[in-house]
């Protein structure tokens, strides 16, 4: 037999275990949720709003081998062209993080 305070202790448990999951970063879900629209899925500018704003590809061997991580950190803080600026909108650990999905699209 489940208890009523059975039950009012399983959802407690479930929303702590669903808090603790939004905390840890995903960085691929992090990339979708602010990047793709413009940089694309697999990080080509393949898509619209990539042609619309000139949006570069991160695919380009070339233009990964140019750049630092600090430049790329640079880049999300202040925006470039008709990107938003990330500064305050990210945390430093979210900027690492899709450092991290945009190198990964070079290999
Ligand atoms: C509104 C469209 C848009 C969004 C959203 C966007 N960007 Fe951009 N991004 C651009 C444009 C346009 C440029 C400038 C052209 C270029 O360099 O690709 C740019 C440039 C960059 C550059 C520098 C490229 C270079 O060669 O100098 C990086 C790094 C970058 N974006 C990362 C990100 C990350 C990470 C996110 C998500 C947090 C993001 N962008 C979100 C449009 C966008």
């Amino acid at each position: 037999m489940i208890t009523k305070q059975q039950i009012l202790v399983m959802t407690a448990l479930a929303s702590v275990v669903a808090t603790a999951q939004a905390a840890t970063i995903e960085p691929y879900n992090l990339y979708q949720t602010h990047c793709s629209k413009c940089h694309g899925e697999s990080g080509a500018a393949d898509s619209w709003r990539g042609y619309l704003f000139f949006a570069r590809s991160f695919r380009n061997k070339e233009w990964q081998s140019k750049h630092s991580n600090d430049e790329l950190l640079e880049k999300i803080n202040k925006g470039p062209g008709l990107m938003p600026s990330y500064e305050k909108t990210l945390t430093e650990e979210e900027k690492k993080a899709l450092i991290r999905v945009i190198r990964g699209f070079g290999s």
